[in-house]
Formats: C-alpha cells, structure tokens, sequence
C-alpha cells in the first residue's frame, strides 16, 4: 500500500503523522511510505532521516496521492479538494465541531478513520489519551502564565507563598487531560477543586492526593459556586464522539473574579463553556467579562517534539493493520479500530458524531 505523509497546515502546528521509525516498519512490511518534504521539521525529523528509513520524499499532491493518509490534526478547508472516494484518511477529526469538514468527507466518499473515537480493551481512547496528556500538563502551565502582571493578568503567583493564599485552580472534568492538570496544578502550589459526574473518578483522586485535592460532584450550582472563587478554570469534560456540554455559563463566567483565567481544552469538541471559540497558538485569548479565555484547538502542537513521538507510538499499530489487511479487512478485524471509522461510502457512520451534527 501507498501511505502519504502530509505536512500540518493548521497554525503553529509542527507535528508530523510518523517518525523515520514507523517508516522503517511499513517499509518491512513491503508498503511506500510517501513524506512531503520538510514535514517532519518541526518535530525535529528532517527529510534524510525519512529517506534514511525508505520513505520517499514528495509534493502535497503526491502524499494526499496515495491510498491512505496519516496525518495529525483535521484537514483544513484548502485540502478538501484532495478528499476522494477511493482515500482512507487516519488522523484527528472532531467531526462533532466540524460539520464542513463533514460535509466534504460525505460528498467525497472518503474512508475516515478518527484518532480520537478509536477504543482499546481496556476501555479507554488510546489515540486521545496522549495528547490529552499533554494538553492536560499544558493547560496549567499556560493558565499559571496568563495570570502574571506581565501577560495582562491580575499578577498571581499559582501557588502562593509563605503568607500569601495560593490561587484557586478548578478542573471541570477529572479525565485524562484533568489529571494530568490537577498533577501539574497541585505540583505548582495551587489549591485545587476538580468536578467530574463520575463518583469513582473523584474517589481516585482522593485516594491519591490524601485529600489535599478537594473533589466536587459536577453539577449546576456546584459548579456556579467553585467559580466565584476560581482565578483558573480547566475544561476537559469529554462525551466521546459528542459536542462538549456546555456546563459552564456566561453567566458563571461572569461571576468569576476579575482577571481570571479560563483554559477550555475541550474546544476541538466545541468547547464546555457557553463563551469558547476556537482560538490558535498566533492569537490564543479573547476576553470575556473579567475573564481571559485561552481556547487553542491544537495545544500539543506547542511540544511537538514530545508529541509526535507520544502520538506516533499508539497510532502506529493501527496504521501498519490498515496497511497490511487493507480498509476493508483491518476495520472488520478490529473492532477497536471500527470505532474510529466515522465516515464511510458517503455516510457519517458514528452514532455519537451523528447524534452531535443532528444528523
Ligand atoms: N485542545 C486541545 O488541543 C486538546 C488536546 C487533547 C485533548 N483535547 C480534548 O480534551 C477533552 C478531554 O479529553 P480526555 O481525554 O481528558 O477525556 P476523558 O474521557 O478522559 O475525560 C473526560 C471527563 O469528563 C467527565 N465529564 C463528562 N461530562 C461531564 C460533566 N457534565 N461535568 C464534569 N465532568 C464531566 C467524564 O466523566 C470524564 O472524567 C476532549 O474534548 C479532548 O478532545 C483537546
């Protein structure tokens, strides 16, 4: 099989689909592997290393040429053209906030198969779980920034010091990506609430934290009243497939303290407060009464080279099945990789993709 490697389009963002060693690996097992050149630079691949493993190097025409394409984030509008129905498309899709993107992959008749809604036995989404790793420990770092005097925040120090009250961080989600916050967060200093709807998520965390991190059943009031004290709030509330909840309200925005910071990582789900749009490493915040919304689509890409790495590790088995049984086979043999496919033969086929696009 042909397998096209494409250079990431979407803003400041350097990571690639494969590293020289997933080409080594495709290419042992008799299939092309197709780089365009210099997708791999800001990961810190250049193009020899993939030349170096057997990969040839090409145009974005060549790459979206072939039979499958691994790539990191979703097509952006100028790639739409190179969809096709005879191309099975492996990458991030977040069809749930995307229905253009949708409507493109319907009318193009093209196989995608999406990162984030593959499953693993034991119960989770592997192919999201990094990137919400890293997007987790990100979150917190680039809140503790926005709230310093030099960035246009209230001039807070995250956790505080002798005498002085650490800040409030609250993580709305106790997932992935919020633990990986809350770990971050309570490293950092800072006293930390997390609200989930899942008893035993919260139970974790006071088994780990001996109680020093404060756990909240998540629901409307409970989460009007953390934020009136809140100076950081964490969204990474997930119903895989699905657009986000929107479970924070202007009007809890509002009652927040002036200078806050908001950092919506479910945004490439559409967001969990009623204020999220979509923002990009070049532009990251907009405000929204006396609150600072970070609301970037694409945070990994600002740690390419742990990301790419982190990713291409999970992803990799997945693309050498689909390169070796081919689409068809791959999907029926697998069922954790079937529940990736959300579009196919001019259909959207995810039920909860569906249910988000009112479909
Ligand atoms: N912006 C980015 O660059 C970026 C990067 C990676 C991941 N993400 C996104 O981060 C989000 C979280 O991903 P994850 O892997 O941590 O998901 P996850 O499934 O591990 O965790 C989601 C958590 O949300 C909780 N939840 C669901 N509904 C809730 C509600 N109403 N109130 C409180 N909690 C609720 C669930 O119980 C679960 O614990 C996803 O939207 C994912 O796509 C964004």
């Amino acid at each position: 099989m042909r397998i096209g490697i494409p250079t990431e389009l979407k803003d400041n963002e350097r990571r690639v689909g494969m590293i020289p060693d997933g080409v080594a690996q495709l290419v042992k097992h008799g299939h092309e592997v197709v780089i365009q050149s210099g997708a791999g630079e800001g990961s810190g691949y250049l193009d020899v290393d993939y030349v170096s493993r057997g990969a040839t190097i090409g145009t974005q025409k060549d790459v979206w040429d072939c039979d499958l394409v691994v790539k990191v984030k979703e097509p952006i509008e100028s790639e739409y053209p190179f969809l096709r129905e005879d191309l099975v498309l492996f990458c991030y899709l977040h069809l749930a906030a995307e229905p253009e993107l949708t409507r493109a992959l319907v009318d193009a008749g093209t196989t995608a198969i999406a990162f984030e809604t593959v499953t693993s036995a034991r119960g989770d989404l592997p192919l999201l779980t990094p990137m919400s790793e890293i997007a987790g420990r990100l979150s917190v770092q680039t809140g503790a920034q926005l709230l310093t005097a030099p960035a246009g925040g209230p001039g807070m120090l995250l956790g505080g010091i002798a005498g002085v009250a650490p800040v409030n961080v609250t993580v709305v989600g106790g997932g992935v990506a919020g633990a990986q916050a809350v770990d971050v967060a309570v490293g950092l200093g800072a006293q930390v609430t997390v609200l989930d709807i899942n008893t035993a998520t919260l139970r974790a965390f006071n088994q780990r934290y001996e109680g020093k991190v404060r756990t909240i059943a998540s629901t409307p009031d409970n989460i009007a009243e953390e934020l009136r004290r809140s100076h950081l709030v964490i969204g990474s509330v997930l119903v895989p497939g699905a657009k986000a909840p929107k479970v924070v309200t202007e009007e809890h925005l509002r009652s927040m303290p002036e200078g806050a910071v908001v950092v919506d990582i479910a945004i490439d789900q559409g967001g969990c407060t009623a204020a999220s749009q979509p923002t990009s490493h070049s532009n990251p915040i907009f405000s929204f009464g006396p609150v600072t919304m970070y609301c970037v689509t694409n945070m990994p890409g600002a740690a390419p080279k742990t990301a790419t790495i982190a990713l291409a590790n999970e992803t990799l088995p997945f693309v050498v099945q689909l390169a070796n049984q081919g689409a068809e086979q791959a999907l029926q043999n697998n069922i954790h990789l079937k529940a990736g496919l959300n579009v196919a033969q001019h259909e959207v086929v995810h039920e909860a993709v569906k249910d988000a696009l009112g479909l």
